[in-house]
Formats: C-alpha cells, sequence, structure tokens
C-alpha cells in the first residue's frame, strides 16, 4: 500500500510517500518515493524558541504545497491505493491538529483510510528505512528535543522502557547549554560544531548518573554546571565549554546505552531522534559497541531530526488499524509504551 505520511508535531512540516513491498504488484517502485521538508527554524530562532501560535500557522501554509510536491516528484495521483497517516502525538496541540485535520480530511474526501502514529514510534523505527535494516529485537536510544529514553524493541509496537532522563531530554541540554553559550536556537548543532573546535580536556564536566545503576538519565545538573564554568571561566572558553559538555552528555549516553544492550542480550542498537546526528555521539558509540560485540543502527542523516518518511513508514505498519471516522483527537501527550502491537 502507498502512504501518505504527515508531521506537524512541531517546529517542521514533513511529508513523505512510503509503498510497502507486501501487496505492491512488481512492476511498481517500492519504499520511500518522495519526501519534502520545511523547517520552522529560522523564524523561531528570533524568539529563541518555538513560538506554538506561529508554529501551527507555519504549518498550515505548507502543508498542502509540500504534499503536492512529492505528489509531482514521485508521479503518483491520488486515485493510487492510498493510505494515510499523520503524527497523533506527542507536541504541540495546534501544531498537531493541522497535520491529523488535513489527514482526516483528505481521507475523507477520497474514501481511503487514515491513521494517527505516535511520533517516537516514528523516530524509534526510522533507521528500519534502509537496504540493510536492524533485525528485531534491539534496543533504541531515543534522544530527540523532548525526550530520552531507551527501550528495547521486540517487533512494531512491542516497547519495553528500560529508563528515560529524570528531568531535561539530551536535546533540550544541547539546546539550553548552546543557549549560555550565545548560540541561538535550536543549538544543538551549533554546540557541536563549536565542540568540534575545542579542547574536551581542558575543564571536566559532571557525568550525572552515570553509576545509578539503572539506565534512567539526568540531564539538568550538567546545565547548572555549564552555567557555574561559563561564569568562571567567561565566554572566551565556549569553544572548550562546549567541547566539554559534549563530551560529558555522550559519555553518559554512550555508556548507558551499552549497558541496556548488555542487560537484555541485545546484539544491535538502533539511534534515533536529533541527538542522533551528533557526530561525537556516532563516533564513540560505533567505536565501544564494536569493543563489546554490538552492531549501532542509525537512521538517514536527515530523517534523526523530525520528517514525514518515519511518519509514512510508521504509518505503513499501522494501517490495518486505520479508523476510517472523520473524527479526531490529537494526544499532545503520549506514553510510547501503551502502544499495542501489531
Ligand atoms: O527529534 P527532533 O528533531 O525533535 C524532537 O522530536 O524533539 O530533535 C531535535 C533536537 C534539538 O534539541 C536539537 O538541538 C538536537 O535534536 N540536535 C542535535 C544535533 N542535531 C539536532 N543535538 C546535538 N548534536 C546535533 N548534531
Ligand atoms: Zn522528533
Amino acid at each position: 500500500m502507498l502512504v501518505l505520511g504527515i508531521e506537524s508535531s512541531c517546529d517542521e512540516t514533513g511529508v513523505a510517500l512510503y509503498r510497502s513491498a507486501d501487496s505492491a504488484p512488481a512492476t511498481l517502485p517500492t519504499g520511500l518515493l518522495a519526501h519534502a521538508l520545511y523547517s520552522q527554524i529560522a523564524m523561531h530562532n528570533d524568539y529563541g524558541g518555538v513560538v506554538p501560535e506561529l508554529a501551527s500557522r507555519d504549518h498550515i501554509r505548507r502543508v498542502l504545497p509540500l504534499t503536492r510536491q512529492i505528489l509531482a516528484e514521485s508521479d503518483c495521483s491520488l486515485a493510487d491505493r492510498y493510505g494515510i497517516s499523520y503524527t497523533q502525538g506527542p507536541g504541540l496541540a495546534g501544531a498537531l491538529l493541522v497535520g491529523a485535520g488535513m489527514a482526516r480530511a483528505l481521507a475523507y474526501a477520497l474514501n481511503i483510510p487514515a491513521v494517527g502514529v505516535h511520533h517516537l514510534e516514528g523516530h524509534l523505527l526510522s533507521p528500519l528505512i534502509s537496504d540493510t535494516p536492524p533485525e528485531f529485537p534491539f534496543v533504541a536510544l531515543l534522544v530527540s528535543g523532548g525526550h530520552t529514553q531507551l527501550m528495547l524493541v521486540e517487533g512494531v509496537g512491542r516497547y519495553i522502557l528500560l529508563g528515560e532522563t529524570l528531568d531535561d531530554a539530551a536535546g533540550e541540554a544541547f539546546d539550553k547549554t548552546a543557549q549560555l553559550l550565545g548560540l541561538g536556537y535550536p543549538g544543538g548543532p551549533a554546540l557541536s560544531k563549536l565542540a568540534d573546535s575545542g579542547d574536551d580536556s581542558r575543564f571536566t564536566l559532571p557525568r550525572p548518573m552515570l553509576n545509578s545503576g539503572d539506565f534512567d538519565f539526568s540531564f539538568s545538573g550538567l546545565k547548572t554546571a555549564v552555567l557555574t564554568l561559563v561564569k568562571k571561566a567567561g565566554l572566551d572558553a565556549s569553544a572548550d565549554i562546549a567541547a566539554a559538555f559534549q563530551a560529558a552528555a555522550v559519555d553518559v549516553l554512550v555508556t548507558k546505552s551499552l549497558a541496556a544492550c548488555r542487560y537484555s542480550h541485545a546484539r544491535r542498537l538502533v539511534v534515533a531522534g536529533g541527538v542522533g546526528a551528533n557526530t561525537q555521539l556516532r563516533k564513540r558509540l560505533t567505536r565501544d559497541a564494536a569493543v563489546h560485540g554490538i552492531s549501532v543502527f542509525y537512521p538517514r542523516m536527515e530523517f534523526c531530526t523530525d520528517n514525514g518518511a518515519m511518519i509514512a513508514f510508521a504509518g505503513a505498519q499501522r494501517m490495518a488499524y486505520a479508523a476510517p471516522e472523520l473524527t479526531f483527537a490529537v494526544r499532545p501527550r503520549w506514553d510510547l509504551a501503551t502502544l499495542e502491537a501489531v
């Protein structure tokens, strides 16, 4: 089946077309056919963070032109056998409503199925959009702007939470540290770039909960330690501070992820979410995992952050659950562990 996926949970409008191989005629191309993304980052940058009302309005402006664009690019028409998936949550309520409203309206008008998917399930399954996808089971490290979780993934919808952050998410810690260093929003990529030119041995920052014996994280103390260091060393030292922060955050993420793999006897580790684009994290993980005989899988770089492809792919797995109704609800807060297996 051909699935149109729509992502609008935060500050990126993403759309994609994915055709699953199962029932497609051999003459048709399968896999990811087209995807397009519009990032609102520049608009929110002036405010130092996402402004929900501006985000919703911009999603409204972008979602239809982007959809027309990918239909044209992939030579698909609305007459093809379709399903539509959209991010139902978690995320900003107004922003979610744009994608959900568009998807439900289109599905009703065309008399085709639509299904709401969980944003984190999209991230979690994004490394499967590949010619060499990991087999189940695997441990997933989900590191985005809003979430930091270690999950044991036994199949689609079979997610066992091993640990999560007790306060800030990893991406949030990158963003707040970047803000302290005057790097704008979202600061993760800029902080990581600055860190590459710094000396990570000049300062040592704490590794919160490194030896806590569980798979939980805490990043707010690290942010406070950065603040103290900035006051002491000044912004002239910002590259070295960025490097020290990145080294500490990466150290905790790598150590806990590998411990979670050992605990659950998993030979495969999947990294998903925006912070998964961090090159230092990728380098350390790949190196240390190899020592333990664990293979690490990443989504394509462009699918680490929010995108429509992961929503189309997750939708293709869940299309059997599509409901025909016209009414819909978004779920700004939604626990991933409550999803049902498919
Ligand atoms: O998954 P995502 O696009 O959005 C959420 O669902 O939250 O993740 C965005 C987060 C932001 O906090 C951003 O700063 C962070 O991912 N991020 C990075 C990098 N690229 C994006 N953090 C560190 N290094 C990067 N290269
Ligand atoms: Zn996300």
